[in-house]
């Protein structure tokens, strides 16, 4: 714990001389949240760590989380310095949509307004009409929904999937998932609920329609942390990375909270559902990408360029 201390205040010494501010995600280490919010930074769901990219003055922005959130906020601030604590953090749904594949996806269905999830990289971006989050998909979905427009949709097809039964919408999915989140199982979940009649269940949207069936809330990270602080409930079974558990802890430790389970027989176990690429977040290399500067995001400026409209249409629709 000293050991710890101490490496932390060295971190938020560099920050300062660096005129640099970490932004979290809420699936990264409780010492990486913590730190965010001791330095004047934030911890944040996608939308909301996209948003903070620009609104704070800082010249370095320190991205804990994944590479397409460091990517996300590269293409809205080429003029400040984007780091990650290593730059090999991407995503299974990022993996699995190669811009070649995706772009030839798109020229088949040119008639079709092309929706993608954050969760991609910038050259996918870059053939994008609208970029969205997990907290935002639905919402933009109706509007276009209402609008008569066919959507292609990638690469999540369980988060399209949940949008398409919401909205009606007429979309052609991408075959692509979260490795964490596709762990979950209705099953189970039945019988975890079976023990725990008061529980809310809470879902993020990458799940299985299966478990999303059974969720009282569906939500982003900011969403489902904000039932837990809301809803009356005592106890809440969670459909999430295990790393939102911190945060829900430190607004609301009087709940109880149970992690879904991701395999048969109902067995629940905490440590299961975490993103082995949010976990390549540590104090250590932090520490060491500030003091050498590498693992800088770098987005080339004529994907730059095309990948921002997509993200700002988003930003506009939701302000
Ligand atoms: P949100 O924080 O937008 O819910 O994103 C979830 C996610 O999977 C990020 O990797
Ligand atoms: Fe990607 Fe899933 Fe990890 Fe989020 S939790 S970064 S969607 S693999």
């Amino acid at each position: 714990a000293e050991d710890k201390r101490a490496t932390k205040e060295r971190i938020a010494e560099l920050l300062k001389a660096q005129d640099a501010v970490l932004v979290a995600h809420y699936y990264t280490d409780g010492d990486l949240q913590e730190l965010a919010e001791e330095t004047g930074g934030r911890v944040a769901d996608s939308l909301e760590m996209a948003r903070f990219g620009t609104e704070t003055e800082a010249s370095t922005l320190v991205v804990c989380g994944v590479r397409f959130m460091g990517e996300t906020a590269k293409i809205l601030n080429p003029e400040k310095r984007v780091l990650m604590p290593d730059l090999n953090a991407t995503c299974s749904l990022d993996e699995g949509c190669p811009p070649d594949e995706f772009a030839a996806f798109c020229a088949a269905h040119p008639d079709h307004t092309v929706v993608v999830y954050a969760n991609t990289s910038a050259e996918v971006k870059a053939h994008a009409d609208w970029m969205v989050t997990s907290s935002i998909a639905l919402p933009v979905v109706q509007h276009l929904a209402a609008r008569r427009e066919k959507i292609l949709w990638a690469p999540d097809r369980h988060l399209g999937s949940y949008v398409q039964r919401m909205s009606g919408a007429e979309m052609l999915l991408w075959d692509g998932a979260c490795v964490v989140h596709e762990a979950f199982k209705g099953f189970a979940l039945e019988q975890v609920r079976a023990l725990h009649p008061e529980a809310a269940v809470l879902v993020h949207p990458e799940s299985p329609d299966a478990v999303v069936d059974q969720a009282d809330v569906v939500g982003s990270t900011t969403q489902l942390i904000r039932a837990v602080t809301e809803m009356p409930n005592p106890e809440f079974i969670v459909a999430t990375d295990a790393g939102i558990f911190w945060k829900m802890r430190q607004l609301a430790p009087h709940k109880t909270l149970i992690p879904a389970p991701t395999a048969g027989e109902g067995a629940t176990c905490e440590s299961c559902a975490h993103c082995p690429w949010m976990a390549m977040n540590a104090l250590q290399n932090l520490e060491r990408v500030l003091r050498e500067g590498d693992q800088e995001i770098r987005v080339e400026e004529a994907i730059r360029q095309r990948a921002v409209r997509p993200i700002q249409r988003m930003l506009e629709f939701s302000a």
